[in-house]
């Protein structure tokens, strides 16, 4: 079975062919670029993706034509993002599907990254998974398909967002999180004391927003920020970071040890980050479990990952008629019966 997956739900307009056999057949990702904006700007990302989307879906057809010519199905992301832009992704889909003749599957974005690992590293259920990206942290145990149960999400900024707000303050470009890693690099991680908000409280809950007030405040107490004192504040910064991952992931292991988790899994942009990975790496490994995060280009917005929730779900009978909407709003928990 080959479908064809559309993404547009934020600023990476996307598309990707996988088949039923976990492999990708094209993958396709334009990255639009906001950092003028510092930030994403719902109204221009959506001409973006109005002005792109037929050129990256054709330009994902030719990759693989054989694949191409054998489409069963379409999914398209239809939530949570933002409305303007799940527009046309969701207008595009239909229209094709409906020239096609073929079913179309609507796919939750945050479903398509938590599945995944089951196309990269074919991860048994349940499993334990953070998404952790410029607009979403939510830390989630994976029953099965349509069955998540979320243990906690940030009450305030996402992760990405934190890192990217505070990068901006030191005069990285848009999205800073890549640049702020690599100047924390050579810098200590013990020279400033950040707040590690919620750590060793109940819960899996996340908050960010803190951190970049408590960023702020040192920054005015460091009016000669050399190269060196600025290394130093990353490093410093980005542990605060890693042990607050470490402490949700202690809390949530524990509430679902009991029903065996088959892995821990790190997806979303902020996997990228190494030092976050190496931390939950070792914490995975003392839990006697493996750590997965797929690859830098599956981990951050892509068309696959919507083409493998999309098939994973047709494949338990799931079925879209061609009228729906897009849900800018749309938890996890809300595809979950009885959890
Ligand atoms: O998943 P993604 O590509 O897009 C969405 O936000 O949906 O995630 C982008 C986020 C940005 O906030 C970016 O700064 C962050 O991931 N990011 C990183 C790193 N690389 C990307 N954060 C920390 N360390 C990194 N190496
Ligand atoms: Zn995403």
């Amino acid at each position: 079975m080959y479908i064809l997956g559309i993404e547009t739900s934020c600023d990476e307009t996307a598309a990707a062919i996988v088949d039923d056999q976990r492999h990708i057949h094209a993958h396709v990702v334009f990255s639009q670029d906001h950092a003028s904006f510092g930030g994403v700007i719902p109204e221009v990302a959506a001409r973006e993706h109005l002005q792109r989307i037929e050129s990256i879906v054709h330009a994902t057809l030719e990759k693989a034509p054989e694949a191409a010519e054998r489409l069963s199905v379409l999914a398209v992301t239809s939530g949570p993002g933002l409305s303007s832009c799940l527009w046309i992704g969701i207008g595009f889909a239909k229209a094709l599907a409906w020239s096609l003749g073929i079913p179309l599957v609507q796919v939750n974005h945050l479903e398509g990254h938590v599945l995944t690992v089951r196309l990269t590293h074919n991860i048994a259920f349940p499993y334990l998974a953070l998404v952790a990206s410029g607009g979403h942290c939510e830390l989630v145990f994976v029953r099965d398909i349509g069955a998540y149960q979320v243990l906690g999400r940030s009450i305030d900024d996402a992760a990405g967002e934190a890192f990217d707000k505070v990068a901006r303050l030191l005069g990285f470009p848009y999205p800073g999180g890549r640049a702020l890693e690599a100047c924390a690099c050579a810098g200590d991680p013990h020279r400033f004391t950040f707040p590690r908000p919620l750590k060793g409280q109940m819960g899996c809950n996340f908050s960010f927003a803190g951190l970049k007030t408590a960023a702020r405040t040192l920054l005015e107490h460091l009016p000669d920020l050399t190269d060196s004192l600025k290394a130093d504040f990353c490093a410093s910064f980005q542990q605060a970071i890693v042990e607050v991952f470490l402490d949700r992931f202690q809390h949530a292991f524990a509430l679902v040890r009991d029903q065996h988790p088959t892995a821990i899994v790190l997806v979303g942009g902020v996997a990228a980050n190494q030092k976050i990975r190496s931390a939950l790496e070792d914490f995975a490994s003392s839990c006697s479990i493996p750590f997965v995060a797929p690859p830098a280009d599956l981990c951050t917005d892509n068309g696959a990952m919507i083409a493998w929730a999309g098939l994973e779900q047709y494949r338990q009978g799931r079925r879209d008629t061609l009228d729906f909407a897009p849900h800018a709003q749309w938890a996890l928990q809300e595809l979950s019966c009885g959890l």
